[in-house]
């Protein structure tokens, strides 16, 4: 069994301690907003909030999340930086196929909250483990410059 404290809720799962956190999300928990990409740390798809960073969930093992602070795609609103960070969203249309975008939300909110007005090299740094097919970057970058201003 593990407990975890996921968007402030806490979940008790019967799984193997080294299941990816990602499966138990979306399969065991059924939180679907946090995608699959490459199941290898290099898309970005996965990521989610670990007490306020951001981690790579299909290759963090459910057992070392135990305990600490996890948020996902669907609690990033309730916080201050990810309710900015949404709403930029919205008002540059950021949004292509979708597929990359809760990885991107959550990684720029990490960003914010840590540093509220970013410079482009920040943004680079923080931003460049996310990959998006669409080529959305440039709507990206200004959508957290528009949050962090
Ligand atoms: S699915 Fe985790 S980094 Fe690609
Ligand atoms: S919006 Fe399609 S992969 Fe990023």
């Amino acid at each position: 069994m593990v407990t975890l404290s996921i968007n402030g809720t806490s979940h008790t799962v019967d799984v193997p301690g080294d299941m990816p956190l990602l499966w138990v999300l979306r399969d065991v928990i059924g939180l679907t907003g946090t995608k699959f990409g490459c199941g290898m740390a290099l898309c970005g798809a996965c990521t989610v909030q670990l007490d306020g960073r951001p981690i790579r969930s299909c290759v963090t093992p459910v057992a070392a999340v135990s305990g600490k602070r996890i948020t996902t795609i669907e609690g990033i609103g309730a916080t201050p930086s990810g309710k900015k960070v949404q709403q930029a969203w919205l008002d540059l249309d950021v949004v292509q196929c979708g597929y990359c975008q809760s990885g991107q939300i959550m990684a720029a909110a990490a960003l914010l909250a840590s540093r509220p007005h970013p410079t482009d090299t920040d943004i680079d740094a923080a931003m460049a483990g996310n990959i998006c097919r669409c080529g959305t970057y440039v709507r990206i970058r200004a959508a957290i410059k528009r949050a962090g201003g």
